[in-house]
């Protein structure tokens, strides 16, 4: 059997639905607030570091970033929301071009929404969540950067971000560490289900 997401590029950044590359791929979409670690678990799953851009400072990722993952699926890294200091222009063309986006690619199998191990989901962090579920898009919802969490207390956190997103229970939620592979296998096969469907 041959290794899963093995050989991954970078493909083209577009600001809009009409600028995907074709032919029409299966494609999982990276989506959550600025700086929640988006990038880097792209470069987790695909063990290319650098890949995707990262940073400490929020608002890294401005466009929409394709990459070609095994010549079969895309990869799509998307710009984060919620980031204070962003300007009011690109903050009103954010939700827009997102929203295109997203219901503009009838390829996207999944949104994976990354939420911090650390912090209740916000405002906006719950409003994407609806969004998604109105516009029936399938959405796993990840809970990274669990390496920042002391294991005696990551289950109090799920239980935290579970209630605060109204699920009965923090089972439907995924961890994630981008630093020690923490839950990769587990969203790996989440991945290829959605893909292969
Ligand atoms: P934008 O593109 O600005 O929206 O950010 P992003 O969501 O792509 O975040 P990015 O991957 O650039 O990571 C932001 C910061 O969080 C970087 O300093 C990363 O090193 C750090 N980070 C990301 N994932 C993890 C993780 O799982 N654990 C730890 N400890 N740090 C992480
Ligand atoms: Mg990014």
């Amino acid at each position: 059997m041959t290794v899963a997401f093995s050989q991954a590029s970078f493909l083209r950044a577009i600001t809009q639905p009409d600028q995907a590359p074709t032919p029409a791929r299966p494609g999982v979409v990276f989506a959550g607030r600025s700086n929640v670690g988006k990038s880097s678990l792209i470069n987790s799953l695909l063990r290319r570091k650098g890949l995707a851009k990262t940073s400490s400072t929020p608002g890294r990722t401005r466009e929409i970033v394709y990459f070609n993952v095994d010549d079969r699926f895309y990869f799509i890294d998307i710009p984060g929301y919620g980031y204070a200091k962003t300007s009011k222009t690109v903050k009103s063309k954010w939700g827009p071009m997102i929203e295109e986006f997203l219901t503009g690619t009838p390829s996207i199998r999944l949104v994976v929404l990354i939420l911090d191990a650390r912090r209740d989901p916000s405002t906006e962090d719950l409003q994407m969540v609806e969004w998604l579920r109105s516009v029936r898009i399938p959405c796993q919802i990840v809970v990274s950067k669990i390496d920042k969490v002391r294991k005696t207390h990551r289950e109090r956190h799920l239980r935290s971000i579970a209630d605060t997103l109204g699920l009965d229970s923090h089972k439907d939620l995924l961890t994630y560490s981008s630093e020690d592979g923490t839950g990769r296998p587990e969203l790996i096969r989440v991945l290829l289900e959605a893909l292969e469907a």
